[in-house]
């Protein structure tokens, strides 16, 4: 395995080793778990390269957000992607100008809602990064954890509509035993935050339930929701059902996929968590 610490050297090594290889490309802000790893696995699955980046971009904070404290254990995530098979780290110091970048993507639309209501600018952020890391990697593939959702959905659109040529691929996520979505931030957590934090993967079950037994109002979804993330003490930033891929509010579940998204603050971490919903309807009684 390889590491490159600048953008020249990253795009030197694979000029060389490109040829006729097909590459995948797992981009992430390191401080990896088991949900980086299966983000690795599928790309080891899918081309001859995996380009793994761990890059904490600065442009997806806010003001009061954790990016000086955000976890950089480089030399544990560097041991990791090498026992995973990876072939290159990607580790800039920096991917923008001194003075700060002049010109940088916009989100818009899928933004407006959800982490975007909660984190302005987060996600103009994310796609000028990810755009950058597209422009040096050159991927056939880039993995996304299925964990940030709405990221996922922001991605697939900038490459359908800026027309980058790389197939996004979404992996599920992955949980811990008792169902708690992993999450570098999950460190934040004490042990009694992280009892509290299990409530919001029970509550997005709660509504997966309901809905399978033919349950299609969200408002009644959503109270059942309610009612388990009330008794963990948990107040949200958001309890949302939205449709899967233009993340528009719904009233009702129909057969247009759906999907169930919460975020809450945990004690220090702010946890973000979301399950598709399948509506089953009732046979109707003779
Ligand atoms: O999901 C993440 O870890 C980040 O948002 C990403 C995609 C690496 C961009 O910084």
């Amino acid at each position: 395995m390889r590491v490159a610490h600048t953008t020249a050297e990253m795009r030197r090594q694979l000029k060389t080793l490109r040829g006729n290889n097909t590459i995948a490309f797992v981009p992430t802000m390191g401080c990896l778990h088991d949900g980086h790893i299966s983000l690795i696995k599928e790309a080891k699955a899918l081309a001859d390269i995996v380009v793994v980046s761990i890059y904490v971009n600065p442009l997806q904070f806010g003001p009061n957000e954790d990016l000086e404290t955000y976890p950089r254990p480089f030399e544990r995530d560097a041991q990791m992607c090498e026992e995973a098979g990876v072939d290159f780290i990607f580790h800039p110091t920096s991917l923008y100008p001194k003075s700060g970048p002049k010109v940088t993507l916009k989100a818009t639309k899928l933004s407006d809602c959800l982490c975007g209501s909660d984190r302005p600018g987060h996600f103009d952020g994310v796609v000028t990064v990810v755009n950058i890391l597209f422009n040096i990697i050159r991927p056939d593939f880039a993995i996304f954890g299925e964990k940030d959702w709405q990221q996922l959905a922001i991605i697939r659109r900038m490459v359908n509509d800026l027309q980058i040529p790389i197939e996004i691929i979404g992996v599920n996520i992955v949980r811990e035993a008792d169902g708690l979505a992993m999450s570098s931030r999950n460190r934040y957590l004490s042990e009694t935050d992280r009892q509290q934090a299990l409530a919001l993967s029970q509550a997005l079950i709660a509504m997966q339930t309901l809905a399978a037994q033919g349950e299609n109002n969200i408002e009644t979804l959503k109270a059942a929701a309610q009612e388990i993330l009330t008794a963990a003490n948990i107040t949200t930033q958001y309890l949302d059902v939205r449709n899967a891929t233009s993340l528009k509010s719904k009233r009702k579940l129909n057969h247009l996929s759906s999907r169930a998204f919460i975020a809450a603050q945990v004690g220090s971490a702010r946890l973000i968590d979301n399950m598709p919903l399948t509506y089953t309807p009732l046979e109707p009684t003779s």
